[in-house]
């Protein structure tokens, strides 16, 4: 099981300094043990990218936001679709393009990302959002909306610790930055972003010795009425 994911708990952290920053050279720096540590225990992530894949027909165009280094996850939706993988951290990238050769890779940070409208059949971000700002979350649920296709399906993990920027000092050996809003909060970005809910909930799951975690796993589909052009009758 993932033990300590981003978002997924209150914490009492250090004031912030710049958060990307703190992102992406913490990833650069715990690359290897992040990877032996998410492969050492299950995760809800299997069944939810199911839940994604009966959606979302083999060789449509998918984005996955924060795809970090080598998973089964990524490995799966780069050899069932036509995958972008984006990521912050270059040692994580070039993870990922080591074990992934065929497919197609940006460094970039989701939130300043430009890719083509309405181009897009899935959006996949697994445990990337707890660690953007919160004053960039709903930006960014917006833009992702702005990528899909209408009914195109975002598959996403929220945080649900309504736990404002904060670094933790030493998460897996590196200071790491956190943020989350709480599962109201996280529905109404979603409905605010154009995005409906197709199953959206908390799935609490206990961590050895790390007690509960709570994600909020959300499938969702792009509304076909929000970006519609308002015509004048
Ligand atoms: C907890 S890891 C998850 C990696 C992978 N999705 C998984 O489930 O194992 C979070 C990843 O998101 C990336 N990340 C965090 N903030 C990002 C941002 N603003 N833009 C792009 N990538 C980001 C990090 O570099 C890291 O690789």
């Amino acid at each position: 099981m993932h033990r300590l994911r981003p978002g997924d708990r209150g914490r009492s952290g250090a004031p912030v300094g710049d958060p990307k920053e703190i992102v992406r050279a913490g990833y650069d720096a715990i690359a290897e043990r992040y990877a032996e540590w998410a492969a050492s225990f299950e995760s809800p992530v299997g069944a939810w990218l199911a839940k994604f894949v009966e959606l979302v027909p083999a060789g449509s165009r998918v984005v996955e936001l924060g795809c970090g280094g080598d998973n089964p996850w990524s490995r799966m939706l780069a050899e069932r679709y036509e995958y972008l993988g984006v990521d912050l951290s270059h040692v994580q990238l070039a993870r990922a393009r080591r074990a992934m050769p065929g497919a197609r890779f940006e460094l970039a940070d989701a939130t300043r990302l430009e890719l083509e409208p309405g181009a897009y059949d899935g959006v996949v971000s697994l445990f990337m959002l707890g660690h953007v700002p919160r004053a960039e979350q709903a930006p960014l649920l917006v833009r992702a909306a702005g990528w899909l296709r209408p009914s195109g399906t975002l598959l996403a993990t929220m945080g649900t610790a309504d736990a404002h920027d904060e670094v933790e000092a030493d998460w897996l050996g590196a200071p790491m930055f956190f943020a989350s809003f709480d599962e109201q909060t996280n529905r109404r970005l979603l409905e605010e972003a154009g995005l409906e809910p197709v199953e959206a909930r908390v799935v609490p799951f206990e961590e050895p010795g790390h007690g509960l975690v709570r994600f909020m796993w959300v499938l969702a589909q792009k509304s076909h009425l929000r970006h519609e052009p308002v015509t004048d009758t």
